[in-house]
C-alpha cells in the first residue's frame, strides 16, 4: 500500500500539472507518487480505474506511463483540490494506492 507518511519519508522531486510528485524517480520504472491532498503511488497503481469511475467530482484523469512494470496508464490526481474527502477512492482501489488527507 502507499505509505501514508510519504510526506515525512520522501522528498518532493517534481511538478506535473499544478501537483507534487513525491519521489524517488527513475523513468520508466520508478515514477513515484503524485499529489499530496489526493496522493497517488504511481508505482502501486494497476489502472484499476474504480477511483475514476467512483470520484463525485472527478480528481482523477487518465496519464500514460508506457513501459511501467505495473501499467501503461497510471490514475493521476488531475484535480486533487475539488476532493471532497469522500474516501470513495482509498475504499475502492483494490491495490490501496491512493492516500487522501483530510484537513
Ligand atoms: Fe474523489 Fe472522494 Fe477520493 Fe476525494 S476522497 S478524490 S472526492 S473519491
Ligand atoms: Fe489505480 Fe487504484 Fe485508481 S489501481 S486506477 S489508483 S483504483
Ligand atoms: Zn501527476
Amino acid at each position: 500500500p502507499i505509505d501514508a507518511n510519504f510526506e515525512q519519508n520522501r522528498e518532493k522531486v517534481d511538478e506535473h500539472d499544478g501537483h507534487d510528485v513525491w519521489g524517488p524517480v527513475d523513468e520508466p520504472e520508478e515514477l513515484g507518487i503524485h499529489g499530496t491532498h489526493v496522493a497517488v503511488d504511481f508505482d502501486i497503481c494497476i489502472a484499476d480505474g474504480a477511483c475514476l469511475e467512483d470520484c463525485p467530482v472527478d480528481v482523477f484523469e487518465w496519464v500514460d506511463s508506457p513501459d511501467h512494470p505495473e501499467s501503461e496508464i497510471k490514475a493521476d490526481p488531475a484535480n486533487e483540490a475539488q476532493c471532497i474527502d469522500c474516501m470513495l477512492c482509498v475504499d475502492v482501489c483494490p491495490v490501496d494506492a491512493i492516500d487522501v488527507d483530510p484537513g
